[in-house]
């Protein structure tokens, strides 16, 4: 099939370079020369493990095509994958001026049979406006909701392994030929080692099982245009209720002698409620979650409903650097004055360079704002990225030095804190490292290191409601 895809990002940089390495013939529009040039040159100019060489594969095949143009592009494709973003706006809406740019140009150029799918994350009622919008051209292409649920730092498995595959919209055949594309990757995925690509995505190991061992049409879940857009969101919104209710227990922990990690070991055994995302820490950031809750509550209060709930779930998660850091202040004695802090972890989550709404900056503008003197930071991918935001975090430049290694992170420091989660973290063996420490003090606000070991060893260990 020929395809575009509208829009470069991790959602259509992803989908666009492995549909290219199953054979069908991809252009992939985006409006910025700079990303389109990488992309060209077979990267991705964004870290995504395991992307660069499908995007290099499809580069050198032919069959991923970086373009500006969309004429080229929508008359030669069957098929349009609107993947743009959609921005948290001032007042917490999702700003939809993308995909309305990008519908308006489309239409230029497709004709009647061209299928309009959204894969970008939108309230409900857009696909709704993008149909209204259609017909306003003249024109009737079906237009379908196809949600992503693919995260980031695990793209690439998460693309190749659906789990579940919603379709909104009311055009059966339409429907039909966007579920035979997707499929055509289920099918393509089984030649490939997923093993080695599993190593990056550990907690998405069910998906394994259920695409071994269910048929993709089984997969799919063929609705309606709104139910399609609400699923979306809604799902997110759930994740980050269990990872706020995570982080509230948490407190009750740390008021008592229980071991916030135990309970929820023991809590998602049930597997009416699974273990996934109930890992209590810093709290949940990124360019989905936070946008997405926002946009959600925001969306609520348009019709009339004040979502209470998730309002206090987002509060939850705004505490958590502010939580982080009193418990700092305690363990370095009452006061974070004068002292130089190592922060391991820049990113939102490990595995990706993404700083956007990132808890660990959060927390080092919380606390350079408390007075700590240094924030001496290292991440192993995140480190340009946070360079570049420092003023959007309103964290001054020279309040933090940024660090080229785990063992000089620590030098200088009176504690550490873990921000993010990146498995080399975890391989540190704090034996041999103690001696480049200045203080013996680790606060695990990911809650991801053996406490009994560090203690030991003689470091004074804290985490988050253990
Ligand atoms: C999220 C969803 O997981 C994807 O299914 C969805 O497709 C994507 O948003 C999207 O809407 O595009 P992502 O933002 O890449 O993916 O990252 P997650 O792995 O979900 O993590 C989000 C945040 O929650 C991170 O800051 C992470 O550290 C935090 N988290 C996660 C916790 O604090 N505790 C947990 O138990 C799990």
């Amino acid at each position: 099939m020929n395809i575009s895809v509208i829009g470069t990002g991790y959602v259509g940089l992803t989908t666009g370079a492995i549909l290219s390495n199953v054979g069908h013939k991809v252009y992939c529009i985006d409006i910025d020369e700079n990303k389109l040039n990488t992309i060209k040159s077979g990267k991705s100019y964004f870290y995504e493990p395991g992307l660069d060489d499908f995007v290099q594969k499809g580069i050198d095949s032919g069959n991923l095509i970086p373009t500006n143009k969309y004429d080229e592009a929508i008359e030669n494709s069957e098929i349009g994958l609107i993947c743009v973003g959609t921005p948290e706006k001032k007042d917490g809406s999702f700003d939809l001026s993308y995909i309305f740019a990008a519908v308006d140009e489309l239409l230029k150029y497709a004709d009647n049979e061209f299928i309009i799918v959204t894969k970008s994350t939108v309230p409900v009622g857009t696909s709704n406006k993008i149909n209204k919008i259609v017909q306003l051209s003249g024109k009737s292409c079906p237009v379908l909701f196809c949600p992503e649920f693919l995260a980031e730092g695990s793209a690439v498995f998460d693309t190749l392994n659906i789990d579940r595959f919603v379709i909104g919209g009311k055009e059966e055949s339409a429907k039909l030929k966007l579920v035979n594309l997707f499929k055509s990757i289920d099918e393509y995925a089984k030649s490939l080692d997923m093993l080695q690509l599993q190593g990056v995505a550990k907690i998405y190991k069910k998906k394994l099982e259920i695409h071994s061992k269910t048929d993709f049409k089984e997969r799919v879940i063929n609705i309606g245009l709104e139910s399609a857009e609400l699923i979306k969101v809604t799902a997110n919104a759930f994740l980050t209720i269990k990872i706020s209710f995570a982080n509230a227990i948490a407190r009750i922990c740390d008021k008592t002698e229980a071991d916030i990690n135990e309970v929820m070991d023991g809590v998602g055994m049930d597997s009416r409620i699974g273990r996934d995302f109930l890992y209590a820490g810093l709290g949940w950031g990124g360019g989905c979650f936070p946008k997405d809750v926002s946009g959600l509550i925001s969306y609520a209060k348009e019709q009339g409903y004040d979502f209470r709930l998730l309002r206090e779930v987002d509060r939850v998660n705004s505490d958590q650097p502010e939580y982080v850091a009193e418990k700092l202040r305690i363990m370095l004695g009452g006061t974070l004055e004068e002292k130089a802090v190592s922060i391991w972890g820049l990113s939102f989550k490990p595995g990706t360079s993404d700083i956007r709404k990132s808890q660990s900056l959060k927390l080092i503008k919380v606390l350079v704002d408390k007075g700590v003197k240094q924030i001496l930071a290292y991440d192993p991918k995140a480190i340009d990225e946070a360079k570049k935001s420092l003023e959007r975090y309103e964290i001054p430049a020279e309040k933090i030095e940024f660090m080229d290694s785990i063992e000089a992170s620590v030098e200088n420091a009176n504690a550490l804190v873990l921000a993010t989660d990146w498995p080399e973290f975890m391989q540190v063996d704090f034996g041999s490292l103690k001696s480049s420490f200045k203080e013996l003090n680790v606060l695990d606000a990911r809650n991801r290191l053996d406490g009994d070991k560090l203690r030991e060893f003689g470091y004074t260990y804290e985490a988050v409601g253990r």
